[in-house]
């Protein structure tokens, strides 16, 4: 008995939640109302972004947005991220999930298969070759793919940056983040368990409850359950106590 007192119960695993769509689509902004929604449902929360993370993959994040890969080419500039995303998952992402933190990450794994395969037109069999070892089987819970005509993104993208140099990939036109767009809806629709497209127009806050509205229906938040488990709890005390039991 008193093992079993001391024995320390095992956090259920976090929900892994990752944020993917083009420039100025809203993720970085969206990703913290949804961290301050779950926080205040007194879910444990960690924000991160890709390629990112830790110090040694933010390091590689300076690399590989610099241009790098114009310099040494696709393929070896996928391994640069993959490296970068490795790191991230071992010392970051794997651990605080176990722990029973939920994990929101600013692009993931879509963005890979986005940015290096579709557009970079880098091979698959790489892709996913990288992806067993970096990720294997800790695939996102829920990804958010929020979608914006290009142009919208452009100008929020620019608005932003105010008069900084645009990175290279604002700096592309806009038929290739069009082309981008579609490649994420492309994913989305390939992927219906996992994936679901939010429409990023309108207010912050417009988007934020579409947001909300999807998270609550997947993944239901420990205190949600717990709410409609005591909801349910009552019910049944009601209907057993209607019944004479
Ligand atoms: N729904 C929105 N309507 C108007 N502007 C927005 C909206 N969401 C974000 N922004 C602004 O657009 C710019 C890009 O948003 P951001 O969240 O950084 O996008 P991303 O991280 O996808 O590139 C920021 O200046 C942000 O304040
Ligand atoms: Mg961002």
């Amino acid at each position: 008995m008193a093992r079993m007192a001391t024995k320390q119960r095992k956090p259920a695993r976090g929900r892994f939640i990752t944020f993917e769509g083009g420039e100025g689509s809203g993720k970085s902004t969206q990703i913290r109302k949804l961290a301050e929604r779950l926080e205040a449902a007194h879910v444990a929360t960690l924000v991160t972004r890709e390629p990112g993370g830790t110090p040694g993959a933010e390091a590689l994040r300076h690399v590989v947005l610099s241009g790098m890969g114009k310099l040494i080419g696709v393929e070896l500039e996928s391994l640069l991220f993959a490296a970068a995303r490795d790191d991230h998952v071992h010392r970051v992402i794997a651990p605080a999930l176990a722990a029973g933190t939920w994990v929101l990450c600013d692009r993931f794994a879509d963005s890979t298969r986005v940015y290096q395969g579709i557009l970079g037109q880098v091979d698959p069999h790489l892709l996913d070759a990288l992806e067993r070892v970096t990720i294997g089987d800790l695939k996102p819970d829920l990804t958010l793919v929020l979608d914006l005509p290009a142009d919208v993104g452009l100008s929020r993208a620019a608005a932003r940056r105010g008069t900084g140099a645009a990175d290279r990939f604002e700096a592309e036109g806009a038929p290739f983040h069009e082309r981008l767009r579609q490649a994420y809806l492309q994913i989305a629709r390939d992927n219906p368990e996992r994936c679901v497209v939010i429409d990023a127009t309108g207010t912050p806050d417009d988007v934020a409850d579409r947001i909300w509205t999807t998270v609550r229906e997947r993944l239901a938040p420990p205190s949600e359950r717990a709410t409609k488990a005591n909801a349910k709890t009552r019910a049944n005390a009601r209907t057993k106590a209607r019944a004479g039991a």
